[in-house]
């Protein structure tokens, strides 16, 4: 039984999404029978680290072309890596891709329904695990993202700053999540804490929550959650390397391991603490270096990237040819799948000629 904690959070904030909840693709509504557990896997992916308006249209494609674990386990690595592209952190793409197989092979083309048991899967994460067994199988589960963690430090005026405050925030999500609806919790968490209480701003007056919430109380909501200070991102340098041949360019394919591993690419020098001479360039050929650099934030650096280019003639041959090189339509080069780092250099590239 869930004990007056869960009650006095649980039952209005409930309430609240039965008249509130978002309408989403992978939802189903309030109350009503869990929607289709491939669905709230694939959503749930796409969402880690991913606003919910940018995965709405991948999340429409994919269904449309893989509508199951089947079609998706059957599909070749480099489609799904190209259909990925723009979402990023790609190693989901990966894992998602390990995931269906693993369903497919060997639990019949059906999820297990224990949070243990999809912990057992590639990708399959703390936040993923319960969220499906929640979402999916109506199980009850502790969920807990980013919204759900800033809307229980809020409502506990946690003073610990995350990361370490997160066993607490775990333990505090437990004692107020409920035995029944778990998965309408957790999304109603999530609802809550990206419509009212927003990082900046938040909207207490429209709160469900706001009579029994503490920092409201301290009148400090906006000072939740309580961050440690975050050690500068290094800077690295690099250079890409655009070379035509033909009215194609040429496009290799990232090794497996590493960054947007797997992912089609331009072809890159190697990262440096300071900006590249044009010394390391992949083969000979009439390099240019552009007086444009691209600009990207990933997870553990900054980088800044010089742009060379250059054109061959048609009876050239060069070394990436017979490796993973493949001559792009220069024309079609929207439907390569290339990251989102690589399409903001080929826009640079076309400005600046
Ligand atoms: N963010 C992650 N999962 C979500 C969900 N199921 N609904 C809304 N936002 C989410």
């Amino acid at each position: 039984m869930p004990d007056n904690a869960s009650r006095d959070i649980a039952d209005p904030l409930l309430a609240w999404y039965d008249a509130n909840a978002r309408i989403l693709p992978w939802r189903a509504p309030p109350g009503s029978p869990p929607p289709d557990p491939y669905r709230v896997w694939l959503s749930e992916v796409m969402l880690q680290q991913t606003q919910v308006a940018t995965v709405i249209p991948y999340f429409e494609k994919f269904t449309a072309r893989w509508p199951d674990f089947a079609s998706l386990a059957a599909v070749d690595d480099a489609d799904l890596m190209s259909a990925w592209a723009g979402l990023g952190y790609y190693a989901r793409a990966r894992n998602l891709l390990a995931a269906a197989r693993a369903v497919a092979s060997e639990h019949g083309g059906d999820l297990p329904r224990s949070e243990a048991e999809l912990r057992q899967l590639p990708g399959f994460g703390a936040y993923t695990a319960a969220a499906v067994a929640a979402i999916a199988f109506d199980q009850r589960a502790v969920v807990v993202d980013g919204n759900v963690e800033r809307v229980v430090t809020r409502l506990f005026a946690v003073t610990d700053p995350l990361p370490g405050a997160k066993p607490r925030i775990r333990d505090l999500t437990d004692s107020i999540t409920p035995d029944l609806r778990a998965g309408d919790f957790a999304q109603a968490m999530m609802d809550l804490g990206a419509t009212i209480c927003t990082p900046r701003a938040p909207r207490c007056l429209l709160c469900p929550l706001a009579g029994r919430c503490d920092a409201r109380a301290a009148g400090t909501p906006e000072a939740f959650p309580v961050k440690a200070p975050k050690k500068a991102r290094p800077l690295r340098y690099g250079t890409f390397f655009w070379v035509e041949r033909d009215g194609r360019v040429l496009l290799v394919r990232r090794p497996a391991k590493g960054l947007l591993g797997g992912m089609r690419a331009l072809p890159t020098g190697p990262w440096a603490e300071s900006p590249p001479a044009l010394s390391a360039v992949p083969f000979a050929a009439g390099w240019t270096l552009r007086n444009v650099t691209v600009r990207h934030v990933f997870t553990h650096f900054e980088l800044v990237a010089a742009l060379a280019t250059a054109t061959i003639g048609s009876h050239i041959d060069i070394a990436y040819e017979s490796a993973d090189g493949e001559w792009w339509p220069i024309a079609d080069l929207e439907s390569a799948g290339l990251p989102t780092l690589f399409a903001k250099a080929v826009k640079a590239i076309r400005r600046s000629e």
